[in-house]
């Protein structure tokens, strides 16, 4: 992988830090197939139960990253606050550790969210200014896809290496819809509407409530569209800017998608606090357009 990264453009530091971090992602994978599905009697920031693997995919990253001598600072879904690493540290790693943790004792597909600034502070910034983001899929196969600023590539799992499986991106023109946040419906009659339409036009309903499988989904098939809208009563509806919307943004752009809140790019808006939260319509352009034009 090392190599691979270094041809596409990213730094030594760069490399490194991201080869660290698929160690890191491997260990998550086996401590999934390892960990009780249990809670672990805590809470994490947004005032969500941790389960036990929450928190042991935290520590896992935790102690990766703290070992990376590129690595200031690490923000995390689980955290309320950065943690800095080191002054001579070039990158602030940002990471939702395991997103839809609760699908896990269903034996659904989760993921890890990642996304990687230079510097050491991130309020005032905005995602586009990410140097690379990934991402890892758990599920009958774990794969990780990532950008560097040069277009989406694909790795798999294998005996714990990381194979590349080739590039990924957008260009399909099957309609598939992952509709999040249905119980929007009851409030916003513009967002039934639109599901209503899709339906109507045979759209393929691929949705498993992990934004990773299903950002995923449309980025493996080549198109499609993700919705998590907001609603009166959580107008930015739940998902986190820094640590699931940006790098999932810059992978799909990269992917020649785009992703919006509903008014802008994902990607250009300013980071006021780490928890902030943002709708998000991500995938295909068109069709992100066209939710961006039904829900405005
Ligand atoms: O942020 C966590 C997450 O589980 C996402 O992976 C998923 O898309 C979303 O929440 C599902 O939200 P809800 O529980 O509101 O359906």
């Amino acid at each position: 992988m090392f190599d691979f990264l270094q041809k596409n453009g990213a730094s030594m530091e760069l490399a490194e830090l991201i080869v660290e971090l698929s160690r890191a992602c491997a260990g998550i994978s086996n401590a999934i197939v390892h960990t009780s599905t249990g809670k672990a009697g805590t809470q994490n920031v947004y005032g969500e139960d941790q389960l036990a693997l929450d928190v042991q995919a935290e520590n896992i990253l935790e102690n990766h990253l703290k070992s990376c001598p590129f690595v200031a600072a690490i923000g995390s879904e689980e955290l309320d606050d950065l943690i800095h690493v080191r002054d001579d540290g070039k990158y602030t790693v940002v990471h939702d550790p395991l997103d839809g943790s609760s699908l896990v004792n269903v034996n659904m597909a989760v993921g890890t969210i990642v996304g990687i600034y230079e510097g050491s502070d991130l309020i005032g910034r905005t995602a586009r200014e990410q140097v690379a983001a990934l991402y890892v899929v758990y599920g009958p196969r774990t794969t990780l896809v990532l950008t560097v600023g040069d277009g989406v590539h694909e790795f798999l799992l294998l005996d714990d290496v990381w194979k590349y499986e080739g590039e990924l991106s957008l260009g399909g023109d099957k309609a598939y819809f992952a509709p999040g946040n249905l119980r929007a419906t009851k409030e916003r009659d513009d967002y039934f509407a639109l599901i209503c339409e899709f339906m109507k036009e045979q759209y393929t309903l691929r949705y498993s409530g992990g934004m990773v499988p299903d950002i995923n989904h449309i980025l493996k098939k080549g198109s499609g569209v993700f919705l998590y809208p907001g609603m009166p009563s959580a107008p930015d509806g739940k998902l986190r800017l820094l640590f699931e919307c940006g790098p999932m943004a810059m992978i799909m752009e990269q992917a020649g998608g785009s992703a919006s809140n509903g008014e802008i790019d994902i990607l250009d808006i300013k980071v006021k606090d780490l928890t902030q939260i943002t709708p998000i319509l991500i995938g295909s352009k068109k069709e992100v357009s066209r939710a961006a034009s039904a829900l405005s």
